[in-house]
């Protein structure tokens, strides 16, 4: 039998190829201009995320970390305040209130869309708190209208981590522009990835985006004048110029995501494997089956992942690295159990569900560029790992 053909979780070669000579055209007008911190490659993203993400305002940063972290600059987040989150998403979420030496508080999550579950917020609220930060994970938004309700009764702020949600929607309303702030990353595996690192912050109030703005730049206001202690943490033109590029791709991108997780969902109920209506966000699942996306009804997902949940994990790991199709553990430990966290005083069983993600959740490959024929093997991998 003739080797399978490797089918990685990404294939960014693929999204290339048919976009090379535009981007190359870009790289060549920023390198033409030798203008290379700021000015109209920076300004013209700022302005196209912002519309994009239906916001007023756009502050193109180094990374989506940093624009966690000068977001909560922005409030003056100072030591001892308490930051409420979640703790199933990526390490920056949680690691950038730490940073700025306030503690976070994690509330857990529901099974159904992995996102912070509204109605455990108000219980972790106490008179240190100061913001919310939702994650909307693998590209399917949080339940925004009760966190808005909940923050508005305390006065808190709610900066939206959308690193992995750039055009995801909640009841129309795209991700970033309904918290105060809105985190974007262009990290190379997002569904706009650049050629490196890269992020923006989105706001629709304007004091709040100039402070941010200041932030980004030592809060210098003008130039050598400084307000503020900020850093460098500014975006560069050339991957502005090449994310520029991308933009205009990204809706064909998400559709071509979507179409592959309608496949999958169809491919998955036909091989037995999953119920066709896995139900609300709190299910469980039997042990004989997978739980593949629960998309809730109000949102627009953009499966940056899609991830499957199961009590056979690793054997479906075996099966996929044999054949070698690309997967990952998005993620493993959840962050209310990191080492680094210890003296935040968390313990296994304290947070449940985000435990049980962090052992049963299971990330295959959706990029736009992914056959039939391919998600056919993948779902055929899996489908061995449950005969076995
Ligand atoms: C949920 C989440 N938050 C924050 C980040 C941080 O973004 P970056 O890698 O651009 O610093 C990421 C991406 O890696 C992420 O997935």
């Amino acid at each position: 039998m003739p080797e399978p053909r490797p089918i990685p979780l990404l294939d960014l070669k693929a999204q290339y190829a048919p976009i090379r000579e535009e981007i190359r055209a870009a790289i060549d007008r920023v390198a033409d201009a030798q203008y290379f911190i700021g000015g109209p490659e920076v300004e013209g993203l700022e302005r196209e995320v912002a519309e994009y993400s239906q916001c007023s305002f756009g502050i193109g940063v180094t990374s989506g970390t940093d624009a966690l972290l000068v977001a909560l600059m922005a409030i003056d987040v100072k030591p001892g305040d308490e930051v409420i989150t979640t703790p199933y998403s990526f390490f920056a979420t949680a690691g950038s209130i730490y940073r700025l030496g306030a503690v976070p508080v994690f509330v857990d999550i529901g099974l159904g869309d992995y996102n912070i579950r509204p109605e455990l917020i108000e219980a972790a609220i106490t008179d240190r708190t100061k913001a919310i930060i939702p994650v909307h994970l693998y590209g399917q938004m949080a339940d925004m209208d009760p966190i808005m309700e909940i923050a508005r009764r305390h006065n808190l702020v709610v900066i939206e981590d959308a690193a992995q949600a750039i055009g995801s929607e909640y009841k129309g309303r795209r991700a970033g522009s309904i918290g105060h702030f809105g985190c974007f990353s262009f990290f190379p595996s997002k569904n706009l990835g650049g050629f490196g690192d890269g992020g923006m912050i989105t706001a629709n109030d304007a004091a709040l985006a100039h402070k941010a703005r200041l932030l980004r730049n030592h809060g210098a206001e003008p130039k050598y004048y400084h307000k503020l202690v900020g850093g460098n943490f500014r975006l560069d033109a050339l991957q502005a110029a090449v994310l520029r590029v991308k933009l205009k791709y990204l809706d064909g991108w998400t559709a071509g995501r979507q179409r592959n997780a309608a496949r999958y969902r169809r491919l998955f109920v036909e091989a037995g494997l999953a119920a066709e209506d896995d139900g609300p966000s709190t299910i469980d699942h039997r042990p004989s089956s997978i739980v593949i996306p629960i998309e809730e009804p109000d949102r627009r997902h953009i499966y940056n992942q899609f991830v499957l949940r199961t009590a056979r994990r690793e054997a479906i790991i075996a099966v996929l690295k044999e054949r070698k199709i690309g997967n990952e553990i998005y993620y493993p430990v959840p962050l209310h159990l990191q080492e680094c966290f210890a003296a935040c005083g968390y313990k296994p069983g304290d947070l449940p569900a985000s435990e049980q993600a962090a052992r049963e959740t299971l990330a295959l490959p959706i990029y736009p560029e992914l056959t039939e024929e391919m998600q056919v093997a993948v779902v055929e991998a899996v489908a061995a790992a449950y005969k076995a």
